[in-house]
């Protein structure tokens, strides 16, 4: 049995819609259902549907062999955990934004808002820019407006969520996508299942694209 610890949302009905045309279905699964954890009939699979945040944390510790993670969370977090596909969906960017009129002030720190706090604070050590941090948990798009930042480090998707609040990109630092992890014990000691799940869904992506 491989326990699989997917995001709930429309990233993880996807992949979950990849897992059953390769042959892991659950006819006891329903979108609708409020139910947290399904296992196909065969007892090959088990899913567990989870906050997207909190896949790898599943993964890591074991409750799940494998999961699926966006990059984000990954280069956040930095769970101990192995990185085996890009399964390329769920595709955006970590950006830099600031309000349209923004221009730096380098006599002082910058006020930098986001939910990811590693992300940013790695990106303008590198940058040796002295930063302020505010730690958000949403709508991070309104600390500039509102003034209590100069710049966000957010997710940019479509763009429109900028553009709505007046904001631009001033920098981009990485590219994101969903991709498939492993418990590191799994992936020795299920190591079969693990890798012949990956393959076919691997093989399953590619054909979408
Ligand atoms: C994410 C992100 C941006 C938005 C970007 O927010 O934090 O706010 O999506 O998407 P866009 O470029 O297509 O407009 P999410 O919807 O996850 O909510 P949040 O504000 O609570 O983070």
């Amino acid at each position: 049995m491989i326990n699989i610890a997917l995001p709930k949302g429309r990233l993880g009905e996807k992949v979950y819609k990849l897992l059953s045309d390769i042959g892991y279905k659950c006819d006891e699964y329903s979108k609708d259902s409020r139910k947290l954890i399904f296992s196909d009939k065969k007892g090959e699979v088990s899913y567990f549907w989870v906050k997207p945040s909190d896949v790898a944390v599943y993964v890591e510790l074991g409750a799940a062999d494998i999961g699926v993670a966006g990059k984000d969370i990954l280069d956040e977090y930095c769970p101990d955990v192995y990185e085996l596909a890009d399964l390329k969906m769920g595709r955006c960017s970590m950006c830099v934004a600031a309000l349209e009129d923004f221009k730096d002030d380098l006599s002082s720190p910058l006020r930098v808002a986001t939910k990811f706090v590693h992300t940013a604070e790695k990106y303008y050590n590198e940058m040796g820019r002295d930063i302020e941090l505010i730690k958000l948990n949403g709508s991070i798009e309104l600390a500039p407006v509102l003034g209590i930042s100069d710049v966000i480090v957010d997710i940019v998707e479509t763009g429109t969520t900028l553009k709505e609040n007046n904001l631009k990109v001033i920098g981009r630092i990485s590219d994101i996508s969903a991709r498939l992890i492993a418990n590191k014990s799994s992936y020795k000691f299920k190591n079969g299942g693990v890798l012949s799940i990956c393959e076919e869904l691997r093989k399953a992506v590619e054909n979408c694209d």
